[in-house]
């Protein structure tokens, strides 16, 4: 049975959009059967970080009624099969979010893993995004502001009925001045899915318009983002253990 993530997180411009394209490319390169959707209505990141910001059909259009969602996949150079929104305006005030859910029951028939990328905060779209989905991933940076945001988010998800598969932390620094550890994993209630590191080769990547995992493969972030892919869809993998990744465990983060 097909299964559909949601990225998702309460604060905006945490790491939605690249925890996304790169859950979605390692879990292609596990070569499991993915498509990556770009559920941010209206302030669409994944076709512009994959080279592909305008596109004929996009989810927009299918979301208008005016296409259908096979139309709107497109494959990326990568191989990652992708459905990225409209930049529109105009477009992008005629779509109706309710249709998400008619969208994921289709997607459900084409790919194994679905991916929906979400909007930032708690409105209409986000909302729909988490409905539409099964499993709920929140992404948060180690700091007060995203952690309470992504507790707000966590609340919304489970009145929904829906399963919080947990929490990715991103862009974790070394320079002392993010929310220790402890107090995070205290108060986010869920489990810490995977810890990304601040890592240049991220923003490298997005100008590469591609996935960091395929950009700069031996990379900090790329390592952690095929171990929380790995653990994801429950595939044994074991990454060659980094230097971060033994200063997390004897730090007790994994
Ligand atoms: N691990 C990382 N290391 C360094 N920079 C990162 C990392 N993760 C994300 N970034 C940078 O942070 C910025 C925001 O990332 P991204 O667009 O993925 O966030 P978002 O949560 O999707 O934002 P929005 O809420 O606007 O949709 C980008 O400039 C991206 O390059
Ligand atoms: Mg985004």
């Amino acid at each position: 049975m097909s299964r559909i993530f949601v990225i998702t997180s309460g604060k905006g411009g945490v790491g939605k959009t690249t925890t996304a394209i790169n859950l979605a490319a390692a879990i292609n390169s596990f070569n499991e059967d993915v498509i990556l959707v770009d559920s941010n209505l209206t302030t669409p990141n994944v076709g512009v970080y994959l080279g592909a910001p305008i596109v004929p059909v996009s989810l927009t259009h299918v979301l208008m009624g005016k296409a259908d969602i096979n139309e709107a996949v497109y494959e990326h150079e990568s191989g990652t099969k992708i459905v990225p929104c409209s930049l529109s305006v105009k477009e992008m005030e005629k779509v109706n979010p309710n249709r998400l859910v008619d969208v994921a029951k289709k997607l459900r028939k084409i790919a194994d893993y679905i991916i929906f990328d979400s909007s930032a905060g708690l409105g209409d779209e986000a909302v729909k995004a988490i409905d539409a989905g099964d499993e709920i991933i929140i992404v948060a940076n180690p700091e007060l502001a995203s952690v309470t945001d992504a507790l707000k988010t966590l609340k919304i998800a489970e009145n929904l009925g829906k399963e919080v598969k947990g929490v990715i932390v991103t862009r974790v620094k070394k320079d002392g001045l993010d929310m220790p550890y402890s107090n995070l994993k205290e108060m986010l209630e869920v489990p810490v899915l995977g810890v990304i590191p601040e890592d240049k080769s991220v923003r490298k990547s997005h100008v590469m318009k591609n996935a960091v995992v395929h950009t700069h493969p031996k990379s900090k972030a790329s390592r952690a983002y095929r171990e929380v892919a790995a653990k994801l869809i429950g595939k044994p993998y074991v990454e060659k253990e980094s230097i971060f990744s033994k200063m997390l465990r004897k730090l007790g983060m994994r």
